[in-house]
């Protein structure tokens, strides 16, 4: 395999579904909580490596708005595991270069996460190195409506609204579209993550659990994306 500063293309921005915690938990006889602690402590591996690979944006789906359905301890469970690793995680940050952003809404979330979320997106505003986003309480439908409630607040006329001025309402305007989705732990499917934003990405599954996915398996997953041909509905090159 080709490590990938030999690969044609990499992509520019890649989105991650870390999903695979509980089972990786279940497979090592251990409570659910502890495979997301061990999914935190992949996160925080798979940004360095990312950094190291010269990937500006990287956009990783920790909670999404579907996830509070979920019993309450493994709620309050993740959260706390949040606050806990935020401040390393802006460590880690301000080191390497990263600007964190948060995708989601604030809303509903307790006072100390969000201000430990604001917190983490001031104190690395300025980096450049990377880009950082957290989709936390995160439903791509929810961004969508949240989008087509400010456009309308703000009075914008109908015939000026496109494409465009739409993508400037969403959590990820001014980051350009994830060319990769990644979903680990073996679910084919999108569960409310980027539903505006993946309508070009090219999507790679691995039944790899979360925890487990380590620079091997970035490698895999980026080689395979430099293989893929995208043609945007165009044709392909003669
Ligand atoms: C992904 O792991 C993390 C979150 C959704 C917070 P899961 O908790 O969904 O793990 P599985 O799918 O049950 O194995
Ligand atoms: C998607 O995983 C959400 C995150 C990884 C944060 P889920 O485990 O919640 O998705 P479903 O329920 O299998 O679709
Ligand atoms: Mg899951």
């Amino acid at each position: 395999m080709k490590s990938p500063g030999q690969l044609k293309r990499l992509p520019q921005h890649v989105a991650i579904i870390m999903d695979g915690n509980g089972r990786w938990a279940r497979q090592h006889g251990l409570p659910r909580l502890v495979g997301h602690k061990q999914g935190a402590t992949t996160a925080q591996h798979v940004v360095e490596v990312f950094v190291e690979y010269k990937i500006p944006y990287l956009t990783l789906y920790a909670f999404s708005t579907e996830n509070w359905n979920r019993p309450q301890r493994e709620v309050r469970g993740l959260f706390r595991l949040l606050e806990e690793r935020l401040d390393e995680g802006i460590s880690l940050a301000q080191k390497e270069g990263i600007r964190i952003h948060h995708l989601g809404k604030l809303n509903g979330l307790s006072p100390k996460i969000q201000d430990a979320i604001r917190r983490a997106l001031e104190l690395t505003q300025d980096n450049t190195r990377m880009t950082l986003g957290l989709a936390f309480n995160y439903g791509g439908r929810d961004e969508i409506v949240e989008a087509t409630r400010r456009l309308i607040l703000k009075g914008i006329p109908a015939q000026d609204i496109d494409e465009t001025v739409v993508g400037q309402y969403l959590y990820t305007a001014g980051i350009p579209d994830p060319d990769l989705i990644i979903r680990t732990g073996g679910e084919m499917r999108l569960s409310n993550f980027l539903t505006w934003q993946s309508a070009y990405a090219e999507i790679y599954f691995t039944p790899v659990l979360w925890p487990d996915f380590d620079k091997k398996e970035i490698d895999k997953a980026l080689t395979i994306f430099s293989q893929r041909q995208r043609r945007f509905g165009s044709l392909a090159p003669e």
